[in-house]
């Protein structure tokens, strides 16, 4: 089968980019370095929640859809999309080793004509500083002999409303004739393409995106810390605010930020900005805050079980439910409940977790689901398969960190509030 469509990185980003290209009738081949996540997608087997495998089989079995290991296959590919992760190092500063390495596997297979497309997050400049002269290596010249633009992905995982096809996709080229040959590939697959006038624009909108979601929680975060000190309930007051119908947009306080996106690409810029002498302060004011969530549940969780229990942390058998990054999904990428059970057990408790979606986490297997076991339940995920109200009758104790008692939560003598 010779490829139209390349696609480097078979996770939550390349997995749905794949199907929707697939689903609109072009042959994809995905790259992938996991020896299980290829062996599970050319048997139809999806490893990704967004992704059902019936219609991953389904494009399987008709020949549009597989996956290799092998870099050779790009070489007949028309187009080469890069769906790669972009993590932070242990200095919180961008690392791009994963992303330099596969375009260094690329370079020598690129041939005259072929479009290559970065749709990772990160800073400004990355296309055009980093991909651009990696792939030049090859000889060829970007923007004369290949075509090479940037065009982020906007996935929210566990949505179905918004998906990858009907999401508008922005699209930044090298040149104008970079962003007209990318454009018309995504208009083949995808509703609405945005064209833009450069890679920097399309770098920089994604992180403005991701960078609003992250100081918007902060704000409200540091209200909600505010309220319980006011003894006012947060949750009633962003419900209030709800119904203003103009110049409101509602964000909900939680235990802290989740997922590969949100605590992670604003760090991206504040580490670009430096280099023009600049200090992004709102995004560091909204690092500082959300990154103090978890401690402040915890001392909530004391709290808890001092006023309903008369005991301490030390001792105490807590059931964590929910480690998920966020609801009804089974991604724990910098999932809060990590952070809050490691404060948990050096404060001396005994913590067991329960998620219906993910069975491992952190060295523990997700324990059966027995509420009344123990001296608190923490709700960190509120999944939509637990029943609320059974577990406010069954748990001796309840810290909701997320609202999902609701009003039967709310003034119930056995429910903490965030
Ligand atoms: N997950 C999201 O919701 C989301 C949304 C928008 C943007 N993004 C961005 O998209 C990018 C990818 O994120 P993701 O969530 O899909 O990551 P992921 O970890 O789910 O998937 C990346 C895949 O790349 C593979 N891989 C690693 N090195 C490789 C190599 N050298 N060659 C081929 N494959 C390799 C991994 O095995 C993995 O399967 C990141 O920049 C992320 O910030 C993610």
């Amino acid at each position: 089968m010779k490829p139209e469509v390349g696609i480097v990185g078979a996770g939550y980003v390349g997995m749905p980019l794949a199907l929707v290209f697939a689903e609109a009738g072009k042959n994809v081949v995905l790259i992938d370095v996991q020896d299980d996540v290829v062996d599970g997608i050319n048997r139809g087997v999806s490893h990704i929640g967004d992704v059902p495998s019936g219609a991953l089989k389904q494009l399987v079995d008709d020949g549009l859809l597989g996956a290799t290991k092998d870099y050779d296959v790009l070489k007949d590919a028309d187009a080469i999309l890069i769906a790669l992760p972009t993590p932070l190092s242990s200095q919180r500063e961008p690392d791009l080793t994963i992303l330099s390495a596969a375009v260094g596997q690329i370079a020598p297979r690129l041939r005259r004509g072929q479009l290559v497309v970065l749709e990772s997050t990160t800073y400004p400049g990355t296309t055009r500083e980093c991909v651009q002269p990696i792939l030049e290596g090859s000889g060829l010249k970007a923007g004369e002999d290949f075509h090479l633009a940037f065009s982020p992905e906007r996935v929210d995982p566990g949505r179905s409303d918004w998906t990858t096809r009907n999401t508008p996709k922005l699209v930044g080229g090298l040149t104008p004739a970079c962003t007209e040959r990318a454009a018309e590939l995504y208009r083949s697959a995808v509703d609405t393409v945005v064209p833009l006038s450069s890679p920097e624009t399309a770098e920089m909108t994604k992180l403005l995106e991701n960078i609003f979601r992250a100081v918007n929680i902060a704000l409200v975060n540091e209200l909600a810390q505010l309220c319980e000190r006011m003894d006012i309930d947060v949750w009633e007051v962003v419900e209030a605010a709800e119904t203003k119908p103009f110049g409101f947009m509602s964000f909900k306080p939680g235990p802290g930020l989740g997922g590969h996106c949100i605590p992670i690409d604003p760090f991206y810029l504040t580490w670009k900005a430096r280099e023009y002498d600049f200090y992004t302060e709102f995004i560091d004011l909204a690092g500082k805050v959300n990154a103090n969530m978890p401690y402040f549940c915890r001392s909530l969780i004391s709290q808890a079980l001092n006023h309903g229990a008369q005991k301490s942390l030390k001792g105490s058998r807590i059931l964590v439910l929910g480690v998920a990054y966020k609801a009804d999904i089974d991604d724990v990428r910098e999932s809060p409940a990590e952070k809050i059970i490691e404060l948990l057990r050096k404060a001396g408790s005994d913590v067991d977790y329960h998620d219906p979606h993910v069975a491992g986490f952190d060295g523990m297997r997700s324990s059966a689901y027995e509420p009344e076991r123990y001296d608190c339940v923490v709700i960190v995920t509120a999944h939509s398969a637990i029943d609320y109200d059974d577990l406010l009758e069954r748990a001796k104790i309840v810290v909701d960190l997320r609202n999902a008692t609701g009003r039967n939560g709310s003034g119930n003598g056995k429910v903490w509030k965030l």
